[in-house]
């Protein structure tokens, strides 16, 4: 049975990994950082959920140590948005720094924690949960500076570890979800999570180690950087 790892699973696109993870057959541990939210009603004994904050090394080893053997997919989605500040003048430094330590180097935390777990005979896939919104080229209309920043950083720190890890059979895959009917992408949002995710299952599932490092959407549209 293949083992995945999911951050941020609680509720959103997280939960809705677990559930389509589950019905497909894999062993999910599931990380909740406050309340378990969905979780709670998922009924399944290869379910494993246990308490997880990206930005807490203590709670990242605590989760890890749980883990029974190798790790065939981490799927980095934990992610909080910015303050929608109006201008740059009301930019938060503080919570600039916050989204950035959740959404850009809460990813690397856990690739770091996961690595020997991660390196085996078969090819691991690392899916960064990321965003059009991180990308330089298509920033036309400016704001949401720590949100952008947080996953342009993660794009990089993605490619940048690329490098390194397909050496030990560990492929990266940076996916935007879309925008999405949750509680960061609003009721307006046009794409149902089913489809977002069930889209970004289908490119995990086909993905491989020459591809490491793509950035693409939840339908198989290759994006700009
Ligand atoms: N929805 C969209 O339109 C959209 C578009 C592009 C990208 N994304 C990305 O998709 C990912 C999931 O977003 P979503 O829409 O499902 O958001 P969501 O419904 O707000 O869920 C976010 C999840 O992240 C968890 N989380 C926040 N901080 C954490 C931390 N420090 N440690 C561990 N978990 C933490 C939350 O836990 P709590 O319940 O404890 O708060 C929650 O489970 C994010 O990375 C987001 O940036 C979303």
């Amino acid at each position: 049975m293949r083992t995945a790892v999911v951050t941020g699973a609680s509720r959103g696109i997280g939960s809705e990994f677990v559930v389509r993870l589950l019905d497909a057959g894999w062993c999910v541990y599931a990380g909740y950082r406050s309340d378990m939210h969905r979780l709670e009603l998922i009924q399944n004994k290869n379910l494993i959920c246990h308490q997880l904050d990206v930005t807490n090394n203590d709670s990242i080893n605590d989760f890890v140590k749980r883990i029974d053997g190798n790790v065939d997919l981490l799927i980095n989605n934990a992610g909080v948005p910015d303050g929608r500040w109006r201008n740059l003048k009301e930019i938060d430094d503080e919570w600039m720094l916050e989204v950035l330590n959740i959404n850009s180097v809460g990813p690397v935390r856990m690739v770091k924690a996961l690595y020997d777990k991660m390196s085996h005979d078969s090819m691991t896939t690392v899916a960064m949960i990321s965003s059009l919104m991180g990308s330089i080229d298509d920033c036309h209309s400016g704001r949401s500076y720590a949100y952008r920043a947080s996953k342009t950083a993660l794009n990089m720190l993605s490619v940048a570890m690329k490098k390194e890890a397909i050496e030990d059979n560990i492929s990266f895959l940076i996916l935007h979800p879309g925008w999405v009917k949750t509680r960061m992408g609003g009721e307006h949002a046009p794409v149902e999570l089913t489809d977002s995710v069930q889209g970004m299952l289908d490119l995990i599932n086909s993905h491989d180690i020459e591809n490491s490092g793509r950035f693409v959407q939840y339908d198989g549209v290759d994006l700009p950087w």
